[in-house]
């Protein structure tokens, strides 16, 4: 069988086995991180000009400059732990450690899901950095104290989506029908989310991350103490749907954004994301917080924007958290 065939049979025996659709959640965790057939985990050739999306790291290293700066704030006294988690092509963990300086490294701890960037990581990095596959892992070997970021992992989360329809929320579900792929919608337990507690009209769709907050849970209690930061594009509840009644999933190939329908072609080969719900993760995360934009963020840590910083600015949230 071709590669592109033993693909069509998994979505086949998949939509079998969970009754004759697959759920939106699922679809999309196959879809970026299945083992052979995933897009983070086998499909992705590069992050920048040669791939199919570019993130703020790989064009300037503004960012990597105020991160360091605000690790630096948070930094205790003595020898220190930073963790990133996904951290690519490994082009802003890079640009941190130079940002830091010698004198004030810290020890660098990268928690990556992805081989291919992993080992790309590595060509760049070499020993300055120790990987990791868990941040429960990563935390271990910090004693539970350390700094932590992440910038664009949010979105690379799984999400579940569901739609008002007659008053009542549906969750998707996609259906293989004579080679289309078909939305199905039914009843499900809805998980905990500020997306549900707003009047939005008919037909509004939401997307909600839910394997996030469970991942969140599975290490959150092993954080002992430290700062984190978390940056994504996104925004708050409910200003995050403002004029976007069909929600926010769409799927980069190619630097072509790909919305509605055409999302759900080239399973594997495609970025798949959606805009980050700021206020799902302050609650899911319970601790103190606050959310800027990254051009504050960046005015805060003394940083000067960059012109293809463009709308960006704005579009980009920065979460921070103190524990
Ligand atoms: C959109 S890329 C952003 C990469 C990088 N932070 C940057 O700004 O260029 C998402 C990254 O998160 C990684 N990732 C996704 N889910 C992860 C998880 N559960 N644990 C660790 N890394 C993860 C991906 O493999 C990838 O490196």
């Amino acid at each position: 069988m071709s590669p592109a065939e033993d693909k069509r049979q998994f979505l086949r025996d998949l939509q079998n086995q969970l009754g004759g659709s697959i759920p939106f959640e699922r679809w999309m965790r196959e879809a970026l991180y299945h083992p052979q057939f995933g897009y983070y985990t086998a499909g992705i050739r590069a992050i920048g000009r040669r791939g199919d999306f570019t993130t703020w790291p790989v064009l300037h290293d503004s960012l990597a400059r105020a991160i360091a700066r605000w690790a630096l704030d948070h930094k205790p006294a003595g020898r220190w732990h930073l963790i990133e988690i996904g951290a690519g092509t490994g082009e802003l963990a890079a640009a941190v450690l130079r940002a830091v300086g010698w004198w004030n490294r810290p020890r660098y701890h990268i928690v990556e899901i992805s081989p291919p960037l992993r080992a790309e990581q590595q060509k760049r990095l070499g020993r300055k950095v120790q990987w990791h596959d868990s941040v429960a892992e990563a935390l271990a070997a910090c004693h539970g104290e350390a700094v932590l970021f992440s910038n664009e992992l949010v979105d690379a989360f799984p999400c579940r989506i569901f739609r008002k329809k007659d008053a009542a929320w549906r969750e998707l579900a996609l259906r293989m029908d004579d080679g289309r792929i078909v939305e199905t919608w039914r009843e499900t337990p809805r998980p905990e989310s500020t997306a549900f507690a707003h009047e939005w009209p008919e037909g509004q769709r939401v997307e909600v991350p839910e394997s996030f907050h469970r991942w969140l849970q599975e290490w959150l209690p092993a954080w002992k103490c430290g700062a984190m930061l978390t940056i994504d594009y996104g925004d708050s509840c409910p200003a995050l749907y403002h004029r976007r009644p069909h929600g926010t999933l769409r799927a980069y190939a190619h630097h072509q954004r790909l919305e509605g329908a055409e999302a759900y072609a080239g399973f594997g080969l495609r970025d798949l994301t959606v805009d980050v719900n700021f206020s799902d993760l302050q609650n899911w995360i319970g601790l103190a917080s606050e959310v800027s934009t990254l051009t504050e963020f960046l005015a805060r840590q003394r940083v000067p924007g960059h012109p293809s910083l463009a709308g960006a600015g704005d579009a980009f949230k920065v979460l921070t958290q103190t524990r």
